[in-house]
């Protein structure tokens, strides 16, 4: 469980990894800005400059930081420099939002049971590697499921696969595009995300098991 901060209320510093438009990242910023999420948005790291999402994050007053393993000399020394920045922003929790990376492992075991993802489908469905946005609402479309939704779960070394910790459904209906389902199923993300997370700190997943 998070300890309380001085003045007795939970606030955990949170890094937000992204690659894209940002727009949980977004909700996430709201929920923590009005109270729903009790934690602080302090960094927001996107593996590409020209993410919106750092926009976003700018816009909000949030350091950034663009990671690019090719700056480093080799792989080692750019997953340790991504480490010692997390631990200089006295990082304590990260939520994945659209991060298309692997995260390294060196961070993944620093922050063990303390990363979360978002993904947009039911996993384990629709998960590993390149499956990512609208990848994952074709591959539903052409499956002929009748039903898709939202899964938020715990971060390990591989893709999509450590403990759930929830899950929304969503309807697939007749007439669906992967537009049309991505907006269903980006509109619960957005609901969803900063609620699990605020019950990550809180404490409300520790001893409970699969
Ligand atoms: C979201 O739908 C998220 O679930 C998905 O990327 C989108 C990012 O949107 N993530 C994955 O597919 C991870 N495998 P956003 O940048 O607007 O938050």
């Amino acid at each position: 469980m998070h300890k309380e901060n001085m003045n007795g209320s939970l606030s955990a510093r949170i890094a937000v990894f992204i690659s894209g438009g940002g727009s949980n990242l977004q909700a996430l910023i709201d929920a923590s800005r009005s109270g729903l999420l009790h934690g602080e948005i302090v960094l927001v790291i996107s593996n590409l400059r020209k993410a919106y999402g750092l926009e976003r994050a700018r816009k909000g007053d949030i350091d950034t930081f663009v990671f690019k393993k090719k700056k480093y000399e080799s792989l080692e020394a750019a997953d340790a420099d991504l480490l010692a920045r997390l631990k200089q922003h006295k990082v304590e929790y990260i939520a994945l939002a659209g991060y298309l990376k692997l995260l390294p492992d060196n961070v993944v075991k620093a922050f063990h049971g303390k990363i979360t993802n978002i993904h947009p489908a039911l996993l384990p469905k629709y998960g590993g590697k390149g499956m990512f946005g609208h990848h994952v609402h074709e591959a539903v479309l052409a499956s002929g499921d009748k039903e898709s939704g939202v899964s938020i779960h715990l971060v390990d070394e591989i893709y999509d696969s450590g403990r759930i910790l929830h899950q929304v459904k969503v309807p697939v209906l007749p007439d669906d595009t992967p537009d049309s389902l991505a907006a269903r199923v980006l509109e619960q993300e957005h609901k969803w995300y900063a609620r699990i997370l605020d019950k990550l700190i809180r404490g409300e997943y520790e001893n409970q098991h699969d």
